[in-house]
């Protein structure tokens, strides 16, 4: 595992930066259960040559119970490098739903604990306060030598009228959530993902996840060919032509 990867895991974020993010609280897992959760996909059974898929241990249920006491509403489950995106549950508020989620086969996250077996890399589960984020609400910020070379909206192949109506605000907000952010990274190429949410008429920002600088993150409405064409600018689709633009660029995300 490479350290720009495992710098960008939560467990190894500084405490400060915490407080910009949703209220977490980790577990380090025990082996047994990492291969319990690896185990929900055949690739991984086979790979470990696993004939029945180990069971969770009675201890992680209570970490489990125990972290969720801390938490006043539902959770977002996942573990420091990555989630189960499009197979997060909803609405997580007891054990028994967190070993569901933990529970749903995943090759993204069986790969990532894969990972972190064979490089001997601590696994830690959070959960983290859920957030409900609108879809035009996640930018993805690039930051090259500490400081920011362009901000994407994340969902690209989308057009977001909302984004165009409160342009002059939301930009506002982006970059003072980044001038804020920016001294408490540890490190000084990093692509920060970041939520706005639009409450009872107020905007807010919070760190969701931070991930490499490195191609194999999405570029989204930038490029990485050529030494990349990051311009420091804010960039949005700004009509539904855009976005289609953007979808015939890439047809095999559709
Ligand atoms: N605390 C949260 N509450 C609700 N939804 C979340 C939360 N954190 C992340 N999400 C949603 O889940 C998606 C995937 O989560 P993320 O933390 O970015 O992990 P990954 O490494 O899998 O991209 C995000 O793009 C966001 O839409
Ligand atoms: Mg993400």
């Amino acid at each position: 595992m490479y350290t720009e990867h495992k710098q960008t895991f939560i467990e190894n974020w500084p405490e400060a930066l915490l407080t910009l993010s949703f209220q977490s609280e980790g577990i380090e897992l025990r082996e047994r259960d990492v291969f319990a959760i690896g185990a929900c996909t055949h690739e991984f059974m086979d790979a470990k040559k696993l004939l029945e898929r180990p069971a969770f241990s009675e201890q992680l249920r209570d970490d489990i119970e125990y972290a969720l006491s801390r938490f006043t509403g539902p959770v977002f489950v996942r573990f420091g490098g990555v989630s189960y995106h499009e197979g997060s549950i909803q609405n997580i508020n007891n054990v028994d739903a967190v070993v569901k989620q933990l529970s749903v086969p995943s090759h993204r996250v069986a790969s990532y604990l894969w990972d972190c077996i064979q490089s001997s890399t601590p696994v830690w589960l959070f959960l983290r306060a859920w957030q409900d984020i609108p879809r035009w609400g996640e930018f993805r910020c690039f930051i090259e030598n500490g400081s920011v070379v362009g901000v994407s909206q994340y969902h690209c192949l989308e057009y977001f009228s909302f984004l165009l109506k409160n342009a002059d605000e939301i930009r506002q907000l982006i970059i003072g959530f980044l001038q804020r952010l920016i001294p408490l990274l540890h490190i000084e190429n990093v692509v920060a993902d970041i939520a706005v949410t639009y409450q009872d008429g107020n905007f807010n920002a919070f760190l969701i996840e931070l991930n490499p600088f490195i191609q194999r993150t999405d570029a989204c409405l930038f490029s990485w060919s050529n030494g990349g064409d990051f311009n420091g600018r804010i960039r949005i689709n700004r009509s539904q032509t855009d976005a289609l633009r953007e979808k015939s660029k890439r047809p095999y995300l559709l």
